[in-house]
């Protein structure tokens, strides 16, 4: 086997402030005579150009105590942040300059070897500080089980012992044994999202082997929240394939068996995908993008808890199919107050998730979206006592009927509001 070093790759992909931290560590490591390594994403990231700031280092022996030494050799520079004695698994962080905004974290991890007790339980540690290879062959995918020494006589060499680097060239998604899937299920969700986000296929033996899994629906064990988390990642993509590939290879088992399967999903899927990205301005934070996908299907109450959903993130999907319901109501507006009525009380998100079934009705979205949501009272319960009225239930109505009467363009200015208010 030829030995590769990705030394060219490392220097222009890893960001200066990140190769300064390592090379403290690397330092530290090289002194303290302990193998560390960039282990996972971060280094399957350098091969193919893509920005990683998630920066993981495993240590082969006891990433706790590597932890504190690296900080006592780096006084005011390195500090430990978090330690996880069960797991022997530690956060640190590095300030490299005097104003304390050249801030690095890195994720610190004893090499380890696992098993699982049961088909889609949580691993249980059976060593911790083994040799690097028993920790790599516990990972998902070829691509993901690359290590690239961070030692100085070793710099930058990368440890490649299933052939990931073959594979990232191949483009292709490989489990690392027979087992994979049936010892987490989840994987099948993060093959999905590696393979829409690079454009990689599965091997065919991977996609047998997920295939026979998903028939096996073993997944009592499976906890919600780890599904969740990759469902998250993979929606997020806002690619319609994910949720193409969600459906019609039967990975939608994973949250729930039963799902009532949408028509057209392909169909639907793009519509999903066009919506986010035409209305992407009028969402807070990409990161609920997936909550749109979500709310695109039809998921019971009880999924979405299994799910271990936050309630708000349960309301903007519940919501989507609520507005659907009585989508009848918005059909038959004919004034802009109607159609104001119909969404105010909701998220963007489900708004979204609404016009990708709702096509028909996307004229009215728009207006709401464009306009409608943005119009508010210059006047107000203070304004109204200001004008001398007494305060009371009256004080709502009226400010509602100023709102309506805004909305639907009777009133525009303040001077007219407060006529309004008058005359009320
Ligand atoms: N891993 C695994 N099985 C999982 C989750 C993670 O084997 N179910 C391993 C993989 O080796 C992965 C590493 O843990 O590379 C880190 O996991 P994570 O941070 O979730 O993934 P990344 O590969 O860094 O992916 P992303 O770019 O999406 O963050």
């Amino acid at each position: 086997m030829t030995t590769v070093y990705l030394i060219e790759e490392y220097e222009h992909h890893i960001p200066e402030n990140i190769k300064k931290a390592l090379l403290f560590c690397s330092k530290v490591a090289d002194e303290a005579n302990i193998p560390i390594f960039l282990i996972g994403g971060i280094v399957r990231d350098i091969i193919i150009s893509r920005k990683n700031f998630d920066v993981d280092i495993t240590v082969q022996g006891n990433a706790v105590e590597f932890a504190k030494l690296v900080q006592e050799k780096c006084p005011g520079i390195c500090q430990v942040k978090e330690i996880h004695d069960a797991f022997k698994t530690a956060k640190i962080q590095f300030i490299l300059n005097d104003n304390g905004d050249e801030c690095v974290k890195i994720d610190l991890a004893s090499t380890r070897k696992e098993s699982y007790p049961c088909p889609a339980c949580l691993p249980v540690i059976e060593k911790i500080g083994c040799e690097l290879y028993e920790d790599v062959i516990r990972r998902d995918f070829t691509i993901n089980s690359m290590a690239l020494s961070l030692n100085q006589n070793s710099f930058c060499q990368l440890i490649d012992y299933l052939s990931g680097y073959s594979d990232i060239h191949q483009g292709l998604i490989r489990i690392l044994h027979h087992n994979s899937f049936i010892d987490d299920p989840t994987r099948i969700i993060r093959a999905l999202k590696f393979s829409v986000r690079f454009g990689y296929k599965l091997d065919d033996e991977t996609q047998k082997l997920m295939h026979e899994c998903l028939n096996s629906r073993r997944f009592d064990n499976l906890a919600g929240e780890r599904v969740k988390l990759e469902l998250k990642q993979a929606l997020n993509i806002n690619n319609a394939e994910v949720l193409t590939r969600f459906i019609n290879e039967n990975i939608y088992r994973l949250v729930d068996t039963e799902l009532e399967i949408p028509p057209n999903i392909d169909d639907l899927s793009k519509k999903c995908e066009q919506t986010v990205k035409e209305n992407m301005g009028f969402l807070y934070t990409d990161e609920n993008i997936w909550l749109i996908y979500l709310g695109v299907l039809l998921l019971s109450r009880e999924t979405l808890e299994k799910l271990y959903m936050s309630n708000q993130e349960q309301e903007i999907v519940i919501n989507a199919d609520m507005l659907a319901q009585k989508k009848h109501t918005l059909a038959s507006a004919k004034t802009r107050f109607e159609v104001y009525e119909f969404f105010e009380k909701s998220r963007i998100e489900s708004i979204l998730a609404f016009l990708t079934k709702n096509y028909d009705l996307k004229d009215k979205v728009d207006l709401y979206l464009n306009e409608l949501q943005d119009i508010t009272l210059s006047i107000n319960g203070d304004t109204l006592i200001k004008m001398g009225m007494q305060p009371g239930p009256n004080f709502g109505k009226l400010l509602r009927e100023a709102l309506r009467a805004k909305i639907n363009g009777k009133i525009i200015t303040h001077e007219e509001e407060i006529e309004f208010a008058k005359s009320f």
